[in-house]
């Protein structure tokens, strides 16, 4: 596992296991605020008035961080729930920023009060395997690219995303490859294309439509 600086100045790892970048080189902040923050969490903050957002693959934090600075800015009680199959290693924590180190020494399975509006609570699971209730507003979907893990972009993966949404309910994620729209789109998405951040042309907000 190796730190990098991407071009925005924000951190991002580098996972040797799946020969995959946890954000876009061009930058992790900038990629995160598009992606899930202006289209995911301020998108759902109009339609809702509480927030429960999925996230899958935690990862070093940063949609969570984010989000948990949105949710106290915006005053919208919001809580997540993030799960991460293969946890990073404590040794690299330090290398994060100090808020964001928060969200790693919290303990797995546990709610924890960030701040007034949000609350927080990770799981050490797959996303095989974990039990989602059905009550989710938003999922930040943020699994590592299909070329990488393929099986967690297939109709059935997002059939079991889909149920766990309200109605209205929306999952932004930064792929938007063909087989992966027709495939939310057979789990019972609607699909939105949207402008990505510097250097993606095209990104995805999949809707439960009411
Ligand atoms: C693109 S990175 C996530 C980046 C993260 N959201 C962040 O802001 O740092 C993908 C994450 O999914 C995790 N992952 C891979 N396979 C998984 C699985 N089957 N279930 C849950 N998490 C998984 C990886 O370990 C990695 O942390």
């Amino acid at each position: 596992m190796e730190v990098k600086i991407t071009d925005d100045g924000s951190i991002t790892l580098f996972s040797e296991q799946f020969n995959q970048h946890y954000h876009s080189k061009f930058g992790a902040k900038t990629e995160s605020d598009r992606v899930f923050l202006e289209l995911g969490f301020t998108y759902t903050a109009e339609k809702f008035e509480n927030i429960k957002i999925f996230e899958m693959g935690f990862g070093t934090g940063l949609n969570a961080w984010l989000s948990a600075v949105a949710a106290e800015k915006s005053k919208i009680n919001t809580s997540y729930f993030g799960i991460e199959k293969y946890p990073v290693k404590s040794e690299i924590h330090e290398k994060f920023p100090v808020d964001l180190r928060l969200f790693h020494q919290s303990t797995w399975d546990e709610e924890v009060q960030i701040n007034d509006f949000f609350v927080f609570k990770k799981q050490k699971i797959s996303l095989e395997e974990v039990d989602l209730r059905n009550d989710f507003n938003l999922i930040y979907y943020d699994a590592f690219a299909p070329e990488a893990q393929p099986e967690l972009w297939t109709e059935e993966v997002f059939k079991k995303l889909f149920d766990a949404l309200v109605l209205g309910g929306i999952l932004t994620t930064y792929c938007s490859k063909a087989y992966v729209q027709r495939n939310l789109k057979a789990a019972g998405f609607s699909i939105e294309k949207h402008l990505g951040p510097p250097h993606k042309r095209e990104v995805l907000r999949a809707i439960k439509q009411i």
